[in-house]
């Protein structure tokens, strides 16, 4: 068993609701992100998020990230400070990017708002375009790019801003076989990179999400209850599940995995 701790909270979501008119989409949301210490080591935090389609995990996406103000409730970051647009690095399930800057224009302007990449920002646009198999698409606007080649951009967009949270909303859909296990290994590469680097993914794809995380969010609706609330919270950690290469093909995850499934 991994020793570790967890210290000082992240982020601390508390009695989160949302409605449109008289629809309620989420109800009484609490959980808290804490920081995972382990001796000797630079650990970030992976968070998957789990829910049917419709649910209301890209709205709460938008909640977390400061860019819609909920119904009820609040988010606070590092502390107590309430969370505001642009705190949190968001890559959203459309894959947004300038649709009249090239990819590598795109990508370069958001180096430069990395104050910790400064005098490396090109290096860092080149370094990451050929990690994710981009560089032959440097030049090409964002109409001229694959589904899959979008949204690898837009993640190196959100990478190259270096915030310490970033949110991820289906980063695996689209990908095929090899680019997703390379995209999946630089996600936590990139979770090593700082200690307080937090990253929550929604996926579909269940297995390969929570395989990279070390935690899980399930979020549902309870039987009598309009709206859907976090059901269930799954520490990996203690489970002994999290920081394992080939997490996958054990029988505990098996196991686990199904466990989410029929919480769903
Ligand atoms: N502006 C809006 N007005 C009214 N209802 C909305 C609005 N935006 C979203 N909804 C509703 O909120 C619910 C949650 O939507 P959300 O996009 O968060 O789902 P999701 O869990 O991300 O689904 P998926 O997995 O398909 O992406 C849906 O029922 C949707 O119809
Ligand atoms: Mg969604």
């Amino acid at each position: 068993m991994t020793v570790y701790s967890k210290t000082n909270t992240l982020l601390q979501a508390s009695n989160i609701g949302l409605g449109y008119d008289d629809k309620i989409i989420l109800r009484d949301i609490n959980f808290c992100i804490k920081d995972i210490v382990r001796p000797g080591m630079q650990q970030g935090q992976v968070i998957s998020l789990i829910g049917r389609s419709g649910i209301g995990k890209t709205q709460l996406f938008k909640i977390l990230s400061g860019l819609q103000k909920p119904t009820t409730g609040t988010v606070a970051i590092n502390g107590d400070q309430t969370v505001k647009a642009g705190d949190m690095g968001v890559i959203f399930q459309n894959y947004y990017l300038f649709e009249w800057r090239t990819v590598y224009q795109s990508l370069l302007m958001a180096a430069k708002k990395n104050p910790q990449l400064k005098g490396k920002e090109k290096a860092m646009v080149d370094h990451y375009a050929g990690e994710f198999q981009l560089t032959s698409e440097l030049k090409k606007y964002p109409q001229q790019l694959s589904g899959g080649q979008r949204q690898r951009a837009s993640i190196i967009q959100q990478l190259l801003k270096g915030s310490s949270f970033l949110l991820l909303d289906e980063p695996f859909s689209g990908l095929d076989v090899c680019v997703l296990d390379k995209v999946t290994d630089l996600l936590l590469q990139v979770s090593l990179s700082d200690e307080l680097k937090t990253l929550i993914i929604v996926s579909h794809d269940i297995s390969t999400s929570v395989a990279i995380s070390d935690t899980v969010l399930i979020l549902g609706n309870e039987a009598g209850k309009e709206g859907a609330t976090i059901k269930k919270e799954i520490d990996l950690v203690e489970r002994d599940l999290a920081w394992k290469k080939d997490i996958k093909k054990e029988k505990t995850f098996i196991e686990t995995v199904a466990e989410i499934k029929a919480c769903l």
